[in-house]
């Protein structure tokens, strides 16, 4: 994840990237690992996307504990020429944009207390390295990914960054896909968390609705809770034709001039596979 305004901590190459240190892990971090892993994976097959399972499979992420990023480098870069490189937390917009666009996926090194397991505000090496790894085994997604990054160096310069923000925020953390009638889950924020893997797919609460890149980039976003809206894509191969075949400078010049939407808003022209009740996010607003 990135953030506009931040200095380079010590320690840090100039790339913002630090050394793993996997040894210095200890047994009860490692535990942690374990127990969201097995949490995880015993409730994933069926809901989330064939290609997050056999990604986990392609990088031997069943392995017991924090996975060593040189391995995990090692498997990665075989499979799709991807690497993760180990941060020590947020990094500048510039930073993120310019290691995707090199194929390197920046990733936290600490992970998560027993007492944050169900919510953290920073991504931990759970959240980064279970949630987002897996599906860059994976080539369109892999090259997606690629793409965000060359788009985020275009979109700086344009200063357009919080409206493509929107597009990683609804796809690569949110995203959910449908095929043959089959809804199931992709986006890292959902996959790397339990109670969101069940809420984006089986609660009535939130919208369900086809991706349409224009209107996802006008569309605010909920950081604090679960989503009021899902946007859903057919494929990866399809996601990344509807954003890489396409010049974002125009539709950034239209975005300028339009309103944004609200998380919870149904756009007359949205394909909408599911009409959400909100009734979570407004008995969680009655609180
Ligand atoms: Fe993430």
């Amino acid at each position: 994840m990135a953030q506009a305004e931040l200095t380079l901590p010590e320690g840090a190459a100039a790339d913002w990237t630090v050394p793993q240190d996997w040894a210095s892990y200890t047994t009860g971090e490692h535990a942690m690992w374990d127990r969201l892993f097995e949490r995880q994976a015993a409730m994933l097959p069926g809901r989330v996307v064939p290609e997050f399972m056999e990604g986990l499979d392609i990088l031997r992420m069943t392995k017991p504990g924090i996975p060593d990023f040189a391995e995990l480098s090692e498997r990665l870069m075989r499979a799709t020429g991807w690497q993760v490189v180990a941060v020590p937390g947020l990094v500048p917009d510039r930073v993120f944009f310019e290691h995707l666009a090199n194929r390197r996926f920046v990733a936290g090194r600490f992970i998560r207390k027993p007492e944050q397991i169900d919510y953290l505000q920073e991504p931990d090496v759970f959240h980064d390295v279970f949630g987002h790894v897996p599906l860059l085994t994976h080539p369109a997604f892999a090259d997606y990914m690629q793409a965000y990054g060359e788009g985020g160096m275009r979109a700086d310069h344009m200063g357009a960054i919080d409206h493509l923000a929107r597009l990683y925020w609804y796809t690569v953390e949110f995203g959910l896909m449908r095929r043959e009638g089959r809804m199931q889950l992709y986006g890292a924020g959902i996959v790397s968390s339990y109670g969101e893997s069940v809420f984006a797919l089986d609660d009535a609460s939130p919208n369900r609705i086809g991706f349409d890149l224009k209107r996802l980039m006008r569309t605010q976003y909920r950081i604090d809770d679960y989503q009021q809206s899902y946007f859903v894509i057919d494929s990866f191969e399809d996601l990344l034709r509807k954003t890489s075949d396409v010049d974002f400078g125009p539709i950034y010049h239209e975005l300028e001039g339009s309103t944004d939407l609200a998380p919870d808003a149904v756009a007359p022209e949205d394909r909408v596979y599911h009409r959400g009740t909100q009734a979570y996010a407004r008995a969680k607003m009655a609180c």
